[in-house]
């Protein structure tokens, strides 16, 4: 079959490159794609939110299964024209991927089916939104309800920084019309466990743990980034910890969804907190998550069209997903100055020197120009790698990473720190 990804960054290289893996698939094609993807897929120059561009491919191409990486052409309903064109495409229909297009319509579903999460309110008057803020008190966090590219999230430890959020977000507009409404939410303590599972709507199959680093420097320091390395199981979310997981978010969210005439296929992503009191719900993402996927993804051993495929005939029940024993760790490596402004067009060296027994270099922000590759983003590299632990998939990561030199690259020296000490 001819398979088209939708997307541009690390998370669509590592699906490519799966799909590259299965019987099943003839040809993949990613739109936009990056110089990575370029090296193992045909790369159209469509935009992932360009809808009617990417309809008028799949059909003049006769593609036969699209797979939806980011949130935005899901939330714009992507799945749904593709869909009423005969065109199987995998993941949410705009109605579902509203979980995560609206933080508000997430916690109104989350209240009603009683999924454990943070205590909140959701405003869309300004001086209501200010007087929760003293009523709730600090730390609060303070959310944009619509997409904000991840950085419509502020972690408040003083009540005039939550006061500051909410009027940048309700009367400056600084997430447009993402911030119409806010949601105010109590600060949870733990530690982070991102879980993302298959689900075909009524079967809800959890994938393996993975932890992602959100912070940009060391020691989980710097400012919110979207994502500075992942890896994968999280050690923290135990087998008692992952029924709870199963029983009281998952199973109920999908439900609930559905009751809400919702119906959710796809791949759902719970952003968990694992406090004292048990797991509770940060954020549902509509997706793979980026950089999860790309250590997820390299300990699936199940072909992942078939997956798809059980899916979308409602099967998920009767397939065995299989997981590799071994832990993976994925190491983002950035632009100099991310997440705040950096430069682009860096050359890239020593990409050819890295064993692919050792590590899989995933691209995000990168082109390639007449062979070479070019820094082209945030974050530009995902340097991949498994191990019997976490500890030794760490060290074949940075190892890899040791070989590979741009101009003023960043990157984090203490991935996977929780998991090893
Ligand atoms: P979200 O996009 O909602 O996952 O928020 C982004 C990040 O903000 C999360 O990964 C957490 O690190 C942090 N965060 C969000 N909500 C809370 C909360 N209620 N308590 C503590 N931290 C939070
Ligand atoms: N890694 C966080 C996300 O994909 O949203």
């Amino acid at each position: 079959m001819k398979v088209l990804v939708i997307g541009a960054g690390g998370r669509e290289h590592a699906l490519v490159w799966k799909l590259q893996q299965s019987p099943k698939v003839e040809k993949v094609f990613c739109a936009p794609g990056n110089g990575g993807i370029a090296q193992i897929a045909q790369c159209v120059d469509i935009k992932d939110t360009d809808v009617e561009g990417l309809l008028e491919f799949a059909v003049n191409e006769k593609i036969d299964l699209a797979i939806v990486g980011p949130e935005a052409p899901l939330v714009a309903g992507v799945v749904d024209k593709f869909r009423e064109k005969g065109l199987r495409a995998f993941g949410p229909s705009q109605r579902a991927a509203e979980i995560e297009g609206s933080k508000a319509l997430a916690k109104d579903i989350m209240e009603k089916y009683q999924i454990p999460t943070a205590k909140a309110a959701t405003f869309t008057d300004v001086e209501k939104a200010l007087n929760y803020v003293d009523e709730l008190g600090v730390p609060c966090v303070v959310k944009a309800d619509g997409l904000a590219a991840g950085k419509g999230v502020v972690v408040a430890e003083d009540v005039e920084t939550a006061k500051k959020a909410v009027r940048e977000m309700m009367e400056d507009k600084a997430f447009g019309s993402a911030g119409d409404k806010v949601v105010i939410e109590e600060f949870l303590r733990g530690e982070e466990v991102s879980i993302l599972a298959f689900t075909d709507g009524k079967t809800v199959v959890p994938m393996v743990s993975s932890q992602d680093h959100k912070r940009a420097f060391d020691g989980d320091q710097g400012p919110n980034t979207g994502g500075m390395g992942a890896y994968s199981p999280a050690p923290i979310y135990t087998e008692q910890i992952e029924q709870i997981v199963m029983e009281q978010v998952l199973k109920p969210t999908i439900q609930g969804l559905a009751k809400e005439g919702r119906d959710y296929t796809g791949v759902i992503y719970a952003g968990l907190m694992i406090t004292e009191e048990g797991p509770k719900v940060l954020e549902f993402n509509a997706r793979f998550g980026d950089p999860e996927t790309q250590p997820v993804l390299m300990r699936l051993e199940t072909d992942l069209v078939e997956i798809i495929e059980a899916i979308e005939q409602e099967k998920l029940d009767e397939i065995e997903i299989k997981w590799s024993k071994e832990a993976a760790v994925c190491v983002v490596v950035a632009s100099g100055g991310y997440p705040g402004s950096y430069e682009k067009g860096k050359l890239i060296t020593g990409l050819d020197q890295v064993d692919e027994n050792e590590a899989i270099v995933f691209h995000a922000g990168t082109k390639a120009v007449e062979g070479k590759i070019y820094t082209n983003g945030g974050r530009v590299l995902g340097i991949t790698a498994k191990g019997d632990t976490v500890a030794e998939a760490v060290k074949s990561a940075y190892k890899a990473i040791d070989v590979i030199k741009f101009e003023k690259m960043q990157y984090r020296k203490d991935i996977a720190h929780r998991a090893i000490d």
